[in-house]
């Protein structure tokens, strides 16, 4: 779609970018912005800030007061017509008179799906679909995964030396990437609900999985270990620093002395049951993180961890950071363990969507 030239209003681009101001706090809601316009000039504008508050729509409306009769509304997703905790957005248009309506993209939730189209449509309000569609998609990416499947949107990073390895034959592993890489993984987390690991990570490097820095203990991504036999020691760094909360995984079945120690420092021992090689079941664990409304995880390794992802294809985005240094060594781990493919036909296929760089090494993302 062309650029507006910069003496014209580009109503949704800037909808779009009042969206993105919530950054992520909205979840389990969609990012979503407002510009309503009458007589060339904006007369209410906003962005839903997170989920309870008021939606987008409502926040423009109410700037507007009678103005809004006439207008013309730019919202970067369809209105919703369901009464959730708000009530439905598509009322509020109707009654405040607006005349037209451009809406970027159709709400992916199965509940709406264009029924919010169909109730202005009926109230005769002109409606226009798909102005910057695709940013609009990408913003509430998570969302429309989670939306549809049940399932968060699962971002694997990855982080590895030129030649694709994780740790040196002896082990060594900290820090193959920069302090810039760091950084940009750490600002990955703050966009995630939550954040993953397996056990082995945990007992190797006790990581804290530090979070978000000056933001409310509600907001702070949850931190989740995989751990059939919680092997995990109650005095873990991920269990006790900072204000997330933690949930171990693990199976049904096991020791109730230790998951009470866990229970002592405040996580949250979760049990499936075991899938066949006796681990946490992943999926079924995604769906239970899914149906909490958490719609993002972020994947931190180790290598076990991510083998059973690729084993179970689980994964909507690879980023990988990558250094400018060769490890070698034949025994030196990648970042997937497991088996691997037998066949190259067999391989994980992935399409590259971006490639940054930050500081000295690379920024490699990979979707689906
Ligand atoms: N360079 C990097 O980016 C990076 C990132 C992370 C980790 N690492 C390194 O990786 C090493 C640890 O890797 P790791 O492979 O031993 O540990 P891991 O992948 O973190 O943890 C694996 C463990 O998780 C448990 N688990 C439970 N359910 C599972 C399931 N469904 N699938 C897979 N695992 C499940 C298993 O232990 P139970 O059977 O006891 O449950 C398994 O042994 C450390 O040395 C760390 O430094 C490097
Ligand atoms: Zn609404």
């Amino acid at each position: 779609m062309a650029e507006a030239a910069d003496n014209q209003p580009d109503p949704m681009r800037r909808a779009l970018s009042l969206a993105a101001r919530a950054d992520f706090a909205t979840s389990p809601n969609p990012m979503v912005g407002a510009v309503l316009m009458n007589g060339g000039e904006i007369i209410g504008e906003g962005f839903h800030h997170r989920a309870g508050e008021p939606h987008a729509e409502v926040i423009a409306l109410e700037q507007a007061g009678e103005r809004a009769r006439g207008a013309e509304l730019w919202v970067t997703l369809e209105p919703c017509c369901t009464t959730g905790r708000t009530g439905p957005c598509t009322q509020r248009v109707i009654a405040a008179g607006v005349a037209r309506v451009h809406v970027a993209m159709v709400d992916p939730n199965p509940a709406v799906d264009g029924a919010g189209l169909a109730d202005l449509r009926r109230a005769g309000i002109e409606v226009v679909v798909g102005e910057r569609r695709e940013e609009a998609a990408r913003l509430i990416e998570f969302y429309s995964v989670w939306v549809r499947t049940g399932l968060p949107f699962l971002t694997l990073k990855l982080a590895t030396s030129l030649d694709g390895k994780v740790a040196t034959a002896g082990g060594d592993s900290q820090w193959i990437t920069s302090a810039e890489a760091r950084a940009d993984g750490h600002r990955l987390r703050h966009t995630h609900d939550a954040i993953m690991v397996g056990a082995g990570t945990v007992i190797a490097d006790d990581p804290e999985l530090s979070a978000r820095p000056g933001v409310e203990a509600a907001r702070q991504p949850l931190r989740v270990v995989v751990d059939s036999h919680l092997r995990l020691d109650p005095g873990a760094r991920m269990l006790r620093s900072g204000d997330a909360k933690a949930v171990v995984a693990t199976v049904t079945g096991v020791d109730g002395e230790r998951r009470s120690r866990l229970e002592d420092v405040g996580a949250e021992v979760v049990e499936f049951p075991a899938d066949g090689a006796g681990r946490v079941p992943l999926r079924q664990l995604l769906g239970w993180l899914g149906s909490r409304k958490l719609i993002s995880v972020l994947v931190e390794g180790g290598p076990t961890l991510l083998g059973a992802i690729q084993a179970d294809g689980l994964g909507n985005r690879v980023i990988a950071y990558l250094a400018p240094i060769i490890i070698g060594g034949a025994s030196a781990p990648g970042p997937f363990g497991g088996d691997g493919v037998a066949r190259l036909p067999q391989a994980w296929r992935w399409h590259w969507t971006e490639a940054a760089m930050v500081g000295p090494d690379l920024r490699l993302t990979a979707e689906l």
